[in-house]
C-alpha cells in the first residue's frame, strides 16, 4: 500500500461520473439492490485491494505469483517473440514484471485499468523498474470494447489478465469479455488469464473475511466513495460486510448488509433499506478447469495449455486465437 500512499484521487470525468450517478441509482432501484463491482476501484479502494493481496487469508495472489515464476519458462517458450502485451485490469501492475521479463524481445506493455489516477502511478512506477520497457497505460473499462494505441499494428498480441478477475464477470459475462478481448487483440493473438478454482470453505471464506477487516474496508469504501463522488448521504457505520458462498452459481458473493430500518438519500433521490437487506457489491467465481475451458471455447479461443499449483488453488491458462 505505501508505494501509492501519495496517489492523488482527481476523481472521475464529466462522462464516467454520470456512468456512476447511473449505475448507483439503478442498481438501488432494483431488487435486490446491486452495484457493480468496477465501482469498488477509485484511488483508496485500488490501494486497499493491493492491501487485501498481501494478506495472509488472501491466497490468490501469492499462489499465482508463484505459479507464474515456475512456469515463466514455458510461457516464454510457447508466446511469440516481438508482441506487445495487454493487461486487462492492471491495478499495481504487481504481477506484471514476471511476465514481462518471461517473453522474448517484448516490444510493449500496455495496461489498461478503470482506476485512472491508480493506473497512470502503477505504470510510473513499472517505468522505473523496467526504464526499457515501452509502457502505454491506457485508461478505459473493458466491460466495453477499448481501442488499442494504433503502434500495436499488426504485431503479435499477448493478452494478459491474472487475479481471477474474470470471476468477477457471470459466465456469460466472462464469454463476451473473452470474445471481445479476441476482437482486440486480433487474429495474432494469444491470452494468459489466472482463473481461481473451486475449494474448501475454510480456506475460501477468510480470504474475503479476514481478521482485519480490510476487506470490509474495502467494500464499505465503497460508500464512502457514493458520498464523497456523488453527494450520498450513506452512514458507513450502519452498514456491515457481509461474505457467502452461493454453491449453485459456485461463486463468493460480497454484500453490504444495512443493521437497521434506513433511508439514505442521494442527490435528490431516496433510498430505502430494511434492517437485514443488503446490497450486491461483487461476485467472484470459482471454476473446475472443464469449465473455463467451455467459456473459452465459446468465445473464439483454443486452450492450449494450463498450470495449476501443487494444492490446486489456483490456475493458469494460455488460450490461443482459434
Ligand atoms: N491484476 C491485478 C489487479 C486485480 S484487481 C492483480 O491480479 O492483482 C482488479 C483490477 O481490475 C483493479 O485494478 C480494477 O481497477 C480493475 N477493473 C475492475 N473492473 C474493471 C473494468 N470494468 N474495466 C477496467 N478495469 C477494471
Ligand atoms: C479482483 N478480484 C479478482 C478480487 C477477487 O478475489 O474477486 C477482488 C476482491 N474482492 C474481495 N477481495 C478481493
Amino acid at each position: 500500500m505505501d508505494a501509492f500512499a501519495d496517489v492523488e484521487d482527481t476523481g472521475l470525468d464529466d462522462d464516467a461520473r454520470d456512468a456512476f450517478h447511473r449505475d448507483v441509482v439503478a442498481g438501488l432501484s432494483a431488487a435486490p439492490k446491486t452495484l457493480p463491482c468496477k465501482w469498488l476501484y477509485d484511488v483508496r479502494g485500488s490501494a486497499l485491494f493491493e492491501e487485501i493481496t498481501h494478506l495472509d487469508e488472501y491466497y490468490p495472489t501469492r499462489t499465482e505469483l508463484a505459479l507464474l515464476a515456475d512456469i515463466a519458462g514455458d510461457l516464454g517458450a510457447a508466446l511469440p517473440a516481438r508482441a506487445w502485451v495487454v493487461e486487462f485490469g492492471s491495478g499495481s501492475s504487481r504481477k506484471s514484471d514476471l511476465f514481462l521479463n518471461a517473453l522474448t524481445d517484448l516490444r510493449g506493455y500496455v495496461p489498461i485499468d478503470v482506476a485512472g489516477d491508480f493506473l497512470e502511478a502503477a505504470a510510473a512506477a513499472l517505468a522505473d523498474r523496467l526504464p526499457h520497457l515501452h509502457v502505454v497505460p491506457v485508461v478505459g473499462d473493458f466491460t466495453a470494447e477499448i481501442p488499442l494505441p494504433p503502434m500495436l499494428d499488426d504485431a503479435p498480441t499477448v493478452g494478459f489478465f491474472p487475479g481471477s478477475t474474470i470471476g468477477n464477470f457471470e459466465p456469460a459475462q466472462a464469454a463476451r469479455f473473452l470474445a471481445r478481448a479476441r476482437r482486440m487483440l486480433g487474429d495474432n493473438a494469444h491470452m494468459v488469464v489466472g482463473v481461481d478454482l473451486k475449494k474448501d470453505l475454510g480456506v475460501l471464506l477468510p480470504a474475503y473475511d479476514d481478521a482485519k477487516g480490510v476487506t470490509a474496508d474495502f467494500n464499505l469504501n465503497l460508500l464512502d466513495r457514493i458520498n464523497r463522488e456523488l453527494g450520498g448521504g450513506f452512514d458507513r457505520d450502519r452498514f456491515a460486510h457481509r461474505v457467502r458462498y452461493d454453491d449453485d452459481e459456485g461463486r463468493v458473493e460480497m454484500h453490504l448488509e444495512s443493521t437497521v430500518d434506513q433511508t439514505v438519500r442521494i442527490d435528490g433521490h431516496a433510498f430505502d433499506f430494511r434492517a437485514g437487506e443488503t446490497i450486491h457489491t461483487e461476485n467472484s467465481y470459482k471454476y473446475a478447469v472443464d469449465d473455463f475451458h467451455r467459456v473459452a471455447g465459446g468465445a473464439g479461443w483454443q486452450a492450449a495449455r494450463h498450470w495449476t499449483d501443487a494444492d490446486d488453488l489456483f490456475s493458469i491458462h494460455l488460450l490461443a486465437a482459434a
